[in-house]
């Protein structure tokens, strides 16, 4: 079902992200992937002078829907283009630690029904998948410029496809491929007759030139690092997660960083949107949340033994 018409997106979860989030107190707020600022609204809706929010996307066409979404909100807002790889001076630009950040992975409506190469029945669509035009890699570069292998390599690792050999060759017979019909097809010919899941290997197999196009997974990882540092003690970050390779770099940095002693997981379980949010919205039915929240110094363990010791009485330990 397309999005309502005039919608850029329709924001996930919307309600359950601000209640985590808890906008209102002064401080720093962050969206690393602002898209239309359908869930950014909610928060600058609930913050006021005292407040900033700031709001990064790689699609300037984001950036730009953002800047008007966010007309007449009462915090300072700041937009800035950018991968979410890069935002750690952003932020420090900003200074002060963040008092919530959210990332909402994968793509917008927008992008889905723009024609870049990302909706598998859009078969006319030129084999792009970009999210910032800029970029010079496109999804046509890989699947023409890869060796076999790598192709192969490529598929299995970003989409555990175990036919992935087989559609690599396939690909490379089928080369030159433009379009997101030409993809389409060349993977419909490697599969054997009477296999029975051929839509969800293409599904696959293009989520899978998706996450190598945008460097999703690699950016994810690198941006969540870079933001939970950049937390304040009791600041939280929520995490929106459409595919289980992104819940997996979520999961261990959650783990990574809750075993360090920096995070609470406020989520045992990823919550998931109501049946009747999906009736609404039936692109929100592959969401899952994911939230923390920073651990304050004093919980922190330093590894100077005792829990509860501050760096500063650490001074002289061998930590
Ligand atoms: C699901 S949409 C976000 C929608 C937004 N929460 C809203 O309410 O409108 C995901 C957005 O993240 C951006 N994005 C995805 N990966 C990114 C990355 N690595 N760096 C920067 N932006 C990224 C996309 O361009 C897209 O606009």
């Amino acid at each position: 079902m397309p999005r309502p018409a005039g919608e850029y997106h329709v924001p996930a979860l919307a309600k359950t992200v601000v209640e985590i989030l808890r906008p209102g107190e002064p401080g720093i707020y962050c969206d690393l992937t602002v898209g239309g600022a359908g869930h950014g609204r909610m928060i600058c809706d609930r913050l006021d002078e005292r407040s900033v929010f700031v709001g990064t996307d790689r699609d300037p066409a984001a950036i730009e829907e953002a800047s008007r979404k966010l007309k007449g909100v009462r915090c300072r807002v700041i937009l800035r283009r950018a991968h979410m790889e890069d935002v750690g001076p952003i932020l420090d630009e900003v200074g002060g630690p963040l008092r919530a950040a959210l990332i909402d992975c994968g793509i917008s409506s927008d992008q889905l029904d723009r024609g870049t190469g990302f909706a598998l029945d859009d078969v006319g669509a030129l084999l792009d998948m970009r999210q910032d035009p800029g970029q010079e890699l496109t999804a046509a570069h890989l699947a023409n410029g890869l060796s076999e292998k790598d192709l192969a390599d490529l598929i299995y690792r970003y989409s555990d496809e175990r036919m992935s050999r087989r559609i690599a060759a396939a690909i490379v017979r089928a080369r030159p491929l433009e379009t997101m019909g030409d993809l389409v097809g060349a993977v419909r010919r490697s599969l054997p007759g009477g296999y029975r899941h051929g839509q969800d290997t293409m599904r696959r197999v293009a989520m899978a030139l998706r996450l190598a196009t945008g460097r999703e997974l690699e950016q994810l990882e690198t941006a969540l690092g870079e933001t939970i540092q950049r937390l304040e003690p009791g600041g939280r970050i929520v995490v929106l997660c459409w595919m289980s390779l992104e819940q997996a770099v979520v999961k261990r940095v959650f783990r990574r960083e809750k075993l360090s002693r920096k995070l609470e997981i406020l989520t045992p379980k990823p919550l998931r949107p109501s049946a009747e949010e999906v009736l609404q919205n039936p692109r929100a039915r592959a969401a899952h949340l994911r939230a923390a929240e920073k651990l304050a110094a004093a919980e922190m363990d330093f590894g100077c033994g005792a829990h509860g010791t501050g760096p500063e009485r650490c001074q002289g330990w061998h930590f």
